[in-house]
């Protein structure tokens, strides 16, 4: 951990109670001069710290803005993702960074995130609009000890740990739509973009592409109707940071849990939200198009689809289409 985030770490722990100076020093291992500093460019950043003699320091509020140093702290020890984290102001795409880090070597569980990405992308080629600071635009390296053919179960676990942070921070109930969109009310407020790297019977990394719209209120025409956020659907802006950290705490829990050989433990709590399965479907892969009865999701990811020929299909991708009936 960082000074900073060392620093942060303790004023949270110490709450309304406040810290001395003389132990916020101590719990980030420098000088009480150095602190002085340190807090000085803390309050630069927009931490509110306040400094009371004899009581010492309190932190009363923090920036919406997205600091790594911040982030970590909120996050505290975790086994694998979010062992580091870098925050851009302005990506092309979060994922391109962590594609770039991917191939650098750089060990897994590193997490990207940019305030704004100019070249932000979604699913089938479509573009991701990820206006500045409105969202969290993140991407998330791994590199499990998976075939590539689960490659979908990282992004089963992406979308029920999302869920799940989701439902704790804000009291809303999510719903998920096979196989990575999380809707509110029927409208998308999280997509998953995952990108795989492998050879023949070995993942080498996947990196986890998140879009949350946390506090996007104005959204383009075409996305008006089928785009909500977290903003809406509460009636009042979120801490971003407060989410993010809950989503890498949610999803380091599972992605110990698939490394680990437990997917089944995941797609449990994953088909309780689900709102893909029992329903009539049409999905489009590529050219080819399936329609039939959602059944089930196989101990890879895959969904299985019952069609309207009476085969048994396994899915892994593709543009889902909830029809009627
Ligand atoms: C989709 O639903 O189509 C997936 C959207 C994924 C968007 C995220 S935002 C962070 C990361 N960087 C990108 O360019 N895309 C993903």
């Amino acid at each position: 951990m960082t000074t900073d985030a060392r620093i942060l770490t303790a004023l949270r722990q110490a709450e309304e109670e406040g810290v001395t100076s003389g132990d916020l020093a101590r719990a980030a291992g420098i000088t009480e001069v150095q602190l002085r500093a340190r807090i000085k460019e803390l309050r630069a950043l927009g931490y509110d710290i306040a400094a009371t003699p004899h009581l010492g320091y309190h932190l009363l509020d923090s920036p919406d803005a997205l600091h790594a140093d911040d982030l970590i702290a909120r996050l505290g020890a975790t086994r694998v993702i979010g062992r580091d984290i870098q925050v851009f102001n302005e990506t092309t795409s979060t994922n391109d960074v962590a594609e770039k880090l991917a191939r650098d070597g750089v060990r897994e569980g590193v997490v990207i995130f940019a305030e704004s990405q100019t070249k932000g992308r979604g699913r089938m080629g479509r573009r991701w609009v990820s206006p500045q600071g409105k969202g969290l635009w993140f991407s998330v390296l791994v590199r499990p000890p998976l075939a590539p053919l689960a490659a979908t179960q990282l992004t089963v676990i992406g979308a029920t740990a999302i869920a799940r942070a989701i439902r704790e921070v804000t009291g809303l109930s999510p719903q998920i739509k096979w196989p990575n969109d999380i809707l509110l009310d029927g409208k998308k407020v999280v997509g998953i973009l995952t990108e795989l790297s492998a050879e023949a019977d070995q993942i080498k990394h996947v990196i986890l592409g998140i879009g949350v719209d946390v506090n996007v209120t104005e959204f383009p025409a075409e996305l008006r109707d089928t785009a909500t956020s977290l903003a809406l659907a509460t009636g009042g802006e979120l801490s971003r940071a407060r989410l993010a950290a809950a989503i890498l705490r949610e999803l380091d829990r599972d992605y110990a849990r698939i490394c680990e050989g437990k997917f089944a433990a995941v797609a449990e709590e994953w088909e309780q939200q689900c709102v893909t399965l029992g329903r009539r479907v049409r999905i489009h892969i590529g050219e080819r198009a399936v329609s039939g009865r959602a059944e089930s999701l196989d101990t890879d990811g895959a969904l299985i689809v019952r069609s309207d020929h009476g085969r048994l299909e396994r899915i892994i991708g593709g543009d889902v289409v909830i029809e009627k009936g």
